[in-house]
């Protein structure tokens, strides 16, 4: 088998492994990532704002702090856009929606892979290169900023937008945020970081009010933001929608002036999610220093600060620190020097191979009975490949997180495919993507002698109308005269429909049925799920293999081909639990009904923390994911350092016949009341030929091994406890003190 080996090669230079995972309130615990690329540094940066302040008029100044809405007239088809000021030299800034690709709605863009299936490949290096890569397309279409840092946490895993952010665990979503937006601004695009915080769900997304204890909050969901706040200075952090503990995220100055920009000493300016802005004196005051406005209620307009200017209740001090923080952010970055001129010419094709290498990495593979995978083209005549559109496209996460405008194919109309309505087919709500290379050319493509024929749900109907009896039965019987059944199924989620109201398969329907039935008629049937959130799969025992692709971006049906035929080996892992039952979930309540004011009365107790200390089996747990070879680990030992970071070290063998890449990873049970058995601490990924071995050191710093004390408001360090080393939080290795 021939194993692609990417990004492999960066890793392969080096012998010993050396992780830093997050900490307290200095750079020893949240040290800058390794690539912290600014055009000037953070003093420099200051003075010229500074003295750009003092030249600016009144005027001038609040026009600085609103961004326009106009969704279809800003420049280039932007979120927002901030008016420069020529005669300082200060450039218009257009910003634009970039979870998983440029949103400009008037700009062709790639498509990537969701960025849950990026943190799916716990892989660093990747995570930046993603960031990097939509930047260089965001400056060439004339974006000087990018709205792509979606981190809420998975705490409910039926949410809309859990495919946007980056799985359950604060240490693995930190991280990888951090180097998303490290990769971001380095091309001196402005990362924004977001939905800050509390916003957890879609149900009630405008008027909810998150209830969360202050220790739950510190040490759970403020964690990524903090981590990526510190270790890559992100230009902006977005307030959220929601209320938390009463008060509108955008004008609390607890979460706003006190967290953020007083504990974690962030320099730059606080964004308002879009229409998130309550209130003028009271937002400003409480540390809003931009509002993102929807063209009904605004409140940052330069009339009424002006009014709150005059009749004191906010100060003219005020005023300029929210202008200097974001001239301050430009002149870092780099955008106020050399701002993005649009109009430039994008790789297209680089950017699409690099979605594919994306996809490659973030792929989790769930099941391989008797190692039914990878296939091997010369043993098929006929290969049956069977459901969601597989010979025209692949489904995308919907909303303000996805590209509008994709390179591949319109989604207006559904994209150019022949479904033969549109209706509910649109960018939006059902983003299905055309690809230039769809699943079923890719896979006849790697099996040329083979017959591939495909049976799934007419394009002459709605795509997500339920498959019929005889749809079924066709497929069955497709399967049943074919040597392999490949399956796709489809689980369509996406910003401001709701959250699923099940993590079963329901759109289209009878998807299970589906499964089963081509499940039956051929016991070699490989079943590969696109989604954005965990999936129920009753079918589970009745299939040999698994696979989890997520929204696997337009590089998609080559990706995916090379996982089924082993040239890539894949070496995803779960960023997310995957459950037996809706009702093991920590937020399923009464009968799966959602909280309008979410009360996160679980508290510590959230994804796989939550598994562990109420002893539910999950169907597949956080941190999991199989591959084609097989890694032994050995030699655990905990060193104790005087500074109290814990040095954690072990050795990891690819004992297989193939090249692979594992992530070891590194939980710590903290022996304080009230905390589950397990938090990661820290991981790396390690590729390696087969029969090598690799020495894995891991520095856990005094941060993660810290509780929050409620009783004094800080950090609390927690000497001992017990070291885990595992190829998932359950699949525990090494075991120490
Ligand atoms: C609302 C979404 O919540 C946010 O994530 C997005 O950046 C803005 N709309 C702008 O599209």
């Amino acid at each position: 088998m021939q194993i692609k080996l990417w990004p492999v090669v960066a890793l392969a230079a080096t012998v010993c492994v050396v992780a830093r995972a997050g900490a307290p309130d200095s750079s020893f615990d949240f040290p800058p990532t390794a690539t912290v690329m600014n055009a000037f540094d953070s003093a420099t940066a200051h003075r010229r704002a500074h003295s750009l302040v003092s030249k600016m008029t009144l005027s001038e100044k609040l026009q600085f702090i609103h961004s326009e809405y106009a969704m279809s007239s800003v420049p280039g088809g932007g979120a927002g856009y901030i008016q420069g000021v020529p005669r300082l030299g200060i450039p218009d800034l257009n910003m634009v929606d970039s979870s998983t690709g440029s949103g400009s709605t008037s700009q062709p863009s790639t498509t990537f892979p969701s960025t849950i299936g990026v943190a799916a490949s716990w892989d660093r290096g990747l995570s930046s290169a993603f960031g990097k890569r939509i930047a260089i397309e965001l400056r060439e279409q004339g974006f000087g900023m990018g709205l792509g840092g979606g981190t809420n946490l998975a705490r409910e895993p039926r949410a809309g937008r859990l495919f946007e952010f980056l799985g359950e665990d604060p240490l693995l979503a930190g991280q990888m945020l951090a180097e998303r937006t490290d990769g971001t601004q380095s091309q001196k695009v402005i990362a924004t970081i977001k939905h800050f915080a509390g916003n957890e769900q879609e149900y009630n997304r405008m008027g909810g009010n998150s209830q969360i204890d202050e220790r739950t909050l510190r040490e759970i969901y403020l964690l990524p933001f903090e981590i990526a706040a510190k270790r890559a200075q992100p230009g902006s952090v977005m307030c959220s929608y929601n209320e938390l503990n009463g008060t509108y995220a955008c004008e609390n100055s607890h979460l706003l002036s006190d967290v953020l920009k007083n504990d974690w000493h962030f320099e730059g300016q606080v964004q308002s999610d879009w229409g998130a802005t309550h209130s003028t004196a009271n937002a400003i005051n409480a540390g809003l220093d931009e509002e993102e406005d929807v063209g009904s209620t605004v409140y940052l307009t330069p009339a009424a600060v002006q009014q709150a200017i005059a009749n004191g209740s906010v100060s003219t001090a005020r005023l300029d620190d929210m202008v200097e923080r974001k001239l301050y952010v430009m002149i870092r970055t780099g955008v106020m020097d050399n701002p993005p001129k649009g109009g430039g010419t994008i790789d297209f094709a680089g950017a699409n191979a690099f979605a594919q290498a994306v996809e490659e990495q973030s792929m989790v593979l769930l099941k391989n009975d008797s190692n039914q995978l990878p296939l091997s083209a010369a043993s098929l005549s006929r290969i049956a490949v069977i459901g969601a559109h597989a010979d025209a496209a692949v489904l995308t996460g919907g909303g303000s997180g996805n590209t509008r405008d994709p390179v591949t194919g319109a989604f207006a109309g559904c994209g150019g495919l022949t479904f033969g309505t549109s209706t509910g087919c649109g960018w939006w709500t059902n983003p299905w993507l055309k690809l230039n290379t769809p699943i079923v050319a890719a896979i006849q493509a790697l099996a040329p002698s083979a017959q591939v024929s495909f049976a799934g749900n007419s394009d002459q109907q709605s795509p997500f109308s339920a498959y019929t009896q005889q749809q079924i039965q066709q497929a069955a019987a497709l399967a049943a005269r074919s040597d392999v059944a490949i399956v796709f199924v489809a689980q369509p989620a996406g910003e401001d429909f709701g959250d699923l109201q099940s993590l079963e398969l329901a759109n289209p329907s009878n998807q299970d049925a589906l499964v089963e039935a081509v499940a039956s008629a051929n016991p070699r049937t490989i079943v590969v799920v696109e989604s954005g959130n965990p999936v129920l799969m009753p079918w589970k025992d009745s299939v040999a293999a698994i696979v989890e692709a997520w929204y696997p971006g337009e590089g998609g049906g080559n990706a995916i081909a090379n996982v089924l035929f082993g040239k890539v080996n894949p070496s995803g892992k779960l960023p997310v639990t995957f459950p037996v039952h809706d009702q093991d979930t920590p937020t399923w309540g009464q009968n799966g009904t959602y909280e309008a004011n979410p009360v996160y009365a679980e508290k510590l107790d959230m994804g796989y923390r939550w598994y562990d200390a109420k002893n539910i089996a999950p169907m597949f747990e956080f941190g999991y994911g199989l591959s084609y070879t097989h890694f032994s680990y050995s030699g655990l030992s905990v060193a104790h350092r005087p500074d109290g970071a814990l040095d954690v070290s072990f050795t990891v063998r690819n004992d297989g016949r193939v090249a692979g890449a594992e992530v070891p990873q590194v939980y710590l049970g903290v022996p304080y009341s009230g905390e589950p058995p397990r938090r990661l601490v820290g991981w790396e990924k390690v590729a390696m030929n087969p029969g090598e071995t690799r020495h894995v050191r891991i520095t856990v710093t005094p941060r993660m091994q810290s509780v929050w004390d409620t009783s004094r408001n800080g950090w609390r360090y927690v000497a001992g406890g017990t070291v885990y080393v595992g190829a998932s939080s359950r699949d525990i290795r090494l075991q120490g003190s």
